[in-house]
């Protein structure tokens, strides 16, 4: 799955200058835009055409857009606030009171807070079913299902399902497949590619790149994203300009920290699997994890992820990050700083004791997410 000019379309994709012929792409920080008359503001508004408000359309915002579309394969996409906007955004579009959709169990601490107390508030049925089970996923199936939402690999244990044949499945039974991508971000990951119909983005997290600032995104067939764009408008999570600046220029260089994130990944994990004090590694670039295999035919690398649990339980793992001295205590990911993460107590927190089991959500795990300083400095500060 190797795409030669992804670096180019990620440098070179979605800018229009403006007449000042701006090299880096200009912020447009301005909440309106002006009409010449009162007929072309009428017709603006018929139309739904050209700029009329920032919460409906920004030059900024569709830059961004533009760009992370071509990179994903996608024909449209729509800027959110925030990761977990595009996630509401896409639900609330996809599915009315009555239907119902399957997620995977293994998914952000808050995406699953989202869909147990607010969605099923809104009358929507959902299941939860393993992530990797493409069984349990088609038997999930009922008349009112509508939406499959998954991310692969999983936050934090990194596990993976085959979305080409979950494509296949959800496209014989007429349900939307949405695949948060976060976690590898399209320089790694094509899930539109494998059949997916939308893909999600937490921009906040590498596509940013940096830890500045929150930002979202849903990418997929237009005629979807157009619909999603209608509920953004009305409701109004939609992207600063400032924001989407910075996600703009994330872009440029992902392929590039993509590719050094895993790197270092790779040699962390392997350095974990050698020390008395780490139970067991969670990362999917290790030859001997179960969906090793799946993820190498659909990633073009493993990511910058690393989940272990340590001997000793919740006293030992909060030792370990109380002992460094370097990587940052954060619940952030995908940032140039690594930074070290109790899920269980931070993340994770919301989910209930039977959830965090059914997740493998333990006391003893820990999350890495792999930075970009030398793998040597990253190593060294982890000591018990
Ligand atoms: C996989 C995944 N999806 C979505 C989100 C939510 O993103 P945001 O914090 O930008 O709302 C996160 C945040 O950590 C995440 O890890």
């Amino acid at each position: 799955m190797k795409d030669s000019s992804f670096k180019t379309k990620s440098v070179r994709e979605g800018q229009q200058p403006s007449n000042e012929q701006e090299h880096s792409a200009a912020i447009f920080l301005t909440s309106s835009y002006q009409f010449d008359s009162a007929e072309q503001a009428a017709e603006r508004f018929d139309k739904n055409q050209g700029n009329i408000y920032s919460r409906f359309t920004n030059p900024t915002v569709s830059a961004f857009q533009n760009k992370l579309a071509a990179l994903e394969g996608a024909e449209k996409c729509q800027a959110t606030a925030s990761g977990m906007s595009a996630i509401f955004a896409t639900i609330m579009t996809i599915l009315k009171p009555g239907d119902h959709m399957v997620a995977s169990r293994c998914m952000f601490g808050t995406t699953i807070v989202l869909l147990n107390s607010i969605i099923e508030k809104l009358e929507i049925k959902v299941t939860f079913v393993n992530l990797p089970d493409l069984d349990a996923w088609k038997k999930s199936i009922n008349d009112n299902t509508k939406l499959f939402l998954l991310e692969t690999p999983s936050n934090p244990l990194g596990e993976v399902v085959e979305i080409q044949k979950l494509a296949t499945i959800s496209k014989e039974n007429n349900i939307i497949l949405a695949v948060d991508n976060c976690i590898m971000s399209p320089a790694l990951q094509k899930p539109l590619s494998f059949g997916a119909d939308l893909v999600l983005h937490s921009a906040t997290k590498y596509i940013d790149g940096q830890g500045r600032c929150l930002a979202g995104a849903v990418a997929g067939k237009e005629s979807i994203i157009d619909e999603i764009s209608s509920f953004t408008r009305s409701t109004g999570p939609t992207l600063s300009a400032f924001n989407a600046w910075i996600v703009l220029k994330g872009l440029e260089t992902l392929s590039l920290r993509m590719n050094a994130h895993s790197e270092s990944a790779l040699e962390l994990a392997l350095w974990l699997k050698t020390q008395a004090f780490v139970e067991k590694v969670h990362y999917v670039g290790l030859e001997n994890h179960p969906h090793h295999e799946i993820a190498k035919k659909q990633q073009t690398g493993f990511g910058g992820i690393v989940s272990f649990e340590v001997k000793g339980g919740k006293k030992k793992a909060f030792k370990l990050i109380n002992n460094t001295k370097m990587i940052s205590i954060t619940a952030n990911l995908g940032d140039a700083k690594t930074t070290i993460t109790h899920p269980s107590t931070t993340t994770h927190v919301r989910l209930s004791e039977e959830e965090k089991k059914q997740t493998s959500i333990s006391e003893n795990l820990i999350r890495i997410s792999v930075g970009l300083e030398n793998i040597e400095d990253i190593i060294g500060d982890l000591r018990l």
